[in-house]
C-alpha cells in the first residue's frame, strides 16, 4: 500500500463567472467544491490507477468532516489525524479565461499535535511499501516536518518520493535521511539551486549533478508540456512527449509523483517509471478536474513516450 501525505489539505472551491470586477458584487454562474492538496491529486491518480492507497494529514473542524465525506463517498481509504483548527478552504475564481485564486493559510497546528501525527504516522508505515509527502505545510509545523517524517520512513524502511519547495525541500535535502525520488519542475528546480537554468541537456546534467542532490536516487524534473529529465544514480534520461490537447494541467505534477511512486513499488525498470510517470501527467493535463486521470487512454499516450539515455 502507498501511503500519501497531505499536511495542510483545502476543500477547493472554484467559482465560474461571467465576469470579476472589483468593488462591486459578484453572482457565481457554476459553483464545485472537492477535497483539495497536492497529496489529495496524488492520492486520486493511485486509487483511478488501481493501486492500494492510504491518504493521511492533519484535518479539523467543519471543513475537514465535509473532506472526510468527499473522501468516503468517492471511496478513498483516509486516516487523517485530527487537529482543533479547521481545515483551511481555497477559493479559485474564473473570469474569461483567467483564473484568480485566494489560499487561505491552514489552522493552526499546536507542538503536541504534531507530535500526535508524527506517531500517527509511524504507525501507518506498517502496513505500507512506500510514503508520498507532498505539498506546503500548514502554521505552527516546522519547515523540518518532511526531514522528521522521511527520517521515521527511512528507520521502517519505507521510500519516500517527496515533492515539494523552498525551505522544506531544502530542509529535507540536507537531512541525513533521504528521499528516495523528488520531482521539481524547471521552476522549483531554478529556486533551489539559486539560478536560472535553460530546458537542456547539459545545464541540466550539471543541475542534478549540484552535490544538494547527493544521495537522493532518483530526481525528475518535470518540464510542463516537454515532458522531463531524469537521473537515476549516475544516469540521466531525456523523456519526450507526444503533443496533447491540453484542458488543465494543473496538478500534472502530482499525477506524475503518483506514477513515480507506482513505479518504485512494483520495481519498474527505470524506462517504465519515466513513461508512467509523464503519461500520468499528460492524463491529467487532457481532464478539467485537478488530480483526474481517464485510464483508457493510458495505453495510447504510453506508446508515443520515448525515453533517450543522455
Ligand atoms: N501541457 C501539457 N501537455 C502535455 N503534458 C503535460 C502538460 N503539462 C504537464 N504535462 C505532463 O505532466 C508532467 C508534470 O507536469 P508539470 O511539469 O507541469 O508539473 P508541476 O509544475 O509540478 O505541476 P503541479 O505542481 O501543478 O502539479 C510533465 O512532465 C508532463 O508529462
Ligand atoms: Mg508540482
Amino acid at each position: 500500500m502507498i501511503l500519501t501525505v497531505t499536511m495542510n489539505p483545502s476543500i477547493d472551491i472554484a467559482y465560474r463567472l461571467s465576469a470579476f470586477i472589483p468593488d462591486t458584487v459578484s453572482r457565481a454562474e457554476e459553483t464545485h467544491k472537492t477535497p483539495g492538496g497536492k497529496g489529495l491529486n496524488v492520492t486520486r491518480v493511485l486509487s483511478a490507477a488501481g493501486e492500494e492507497v492510504k491518504a493521511t494529514g492533519l484535518i479539523g473542524g467543519k471543513n475537514g468532516e465535509f473532506l472526510k465525506e468527499q473522501l468516503a463517498l468517492a471511496q478513498i481509504p483516509a486516516s487523517f489525524y485530527p487537529v482543533s483548527g479547521d481545515t483551511r478552504n481555497c477559493i479559485a475564481i474564473m473570469h474569461k479565461g483567467k483564473q484568480t485564486e485566494i489560499l487561505e493559510a491552514g489552522p493552526a497546528v499546536s507542538a503536541e499535535e504534531y507530535r500526535g501525527f508524527t506517531e500517527h504516522f509511524r504507525l501507518l508505515l506498517e502496513n505500507c511499501s512506500a510514503a508520498v509527502i507532498s505539498g506546503s505545510l500548514p502554521p505552527g509545523i516546522p519547515t523540518d516536518c518532511y526531514a522528521r517524517l522521511t527520517a521515521i520512513a527511512c528507520k521502517a524502511g519505507i521510500p519516500v518520493i517527496l515533492d515539494c519547495s523552498g525551505e522544506s525541500l531544502k530542509t529535507a535535502l540536507e537531512a541525513e535521511d533521504k528521499p528516495i525520488a523528488i520531482k521539481p519542475n524547471i521552476d522549483e528546480l531554478c529556486a533551489l539551486l539559486q539560478k536560472e537554468i535553460p530546458k537542456e541537456t547539459e545545464a541540466l546534467k550539471e543541475a542534478l549533478s549540484s552535490g544538494i542532490f547527493e544521495g537522493i536516487a532518483w530526481i525528475i524534473v518535470s518540464l510542463g508540456a516537454d515532458g522531463c529529465f531524469a537521473k537515476h544514480n549516475d544516469t540521466f534520461y531525456l523523456v519526450h512527449i507526444p503533443k496533447i490537447r491540453a484542458v488543465s494541467p494543473v496538478g500534472s505534477g502530482d499525477a506524475a509523483v503518483a506514477g513515480i511512486a507506482s513505479g518504485i513499488v512494483h520495481g519498474l525498470k527505470d524506462e517504465d517509471l519515466l513513461k508512467k510517470a509523464n503519461t500520468f501527467g499528460m492524463l491529467n493535463a487532457m481532464e478539467k478536474q485537478t488530480g483526474t486521470v481517464n485510464m483508457k487512454n493510458y495505453d495510447m499516450l504510453y506508446r508515443q513516450i520515448t525515453v533517450t539515455k543522455v
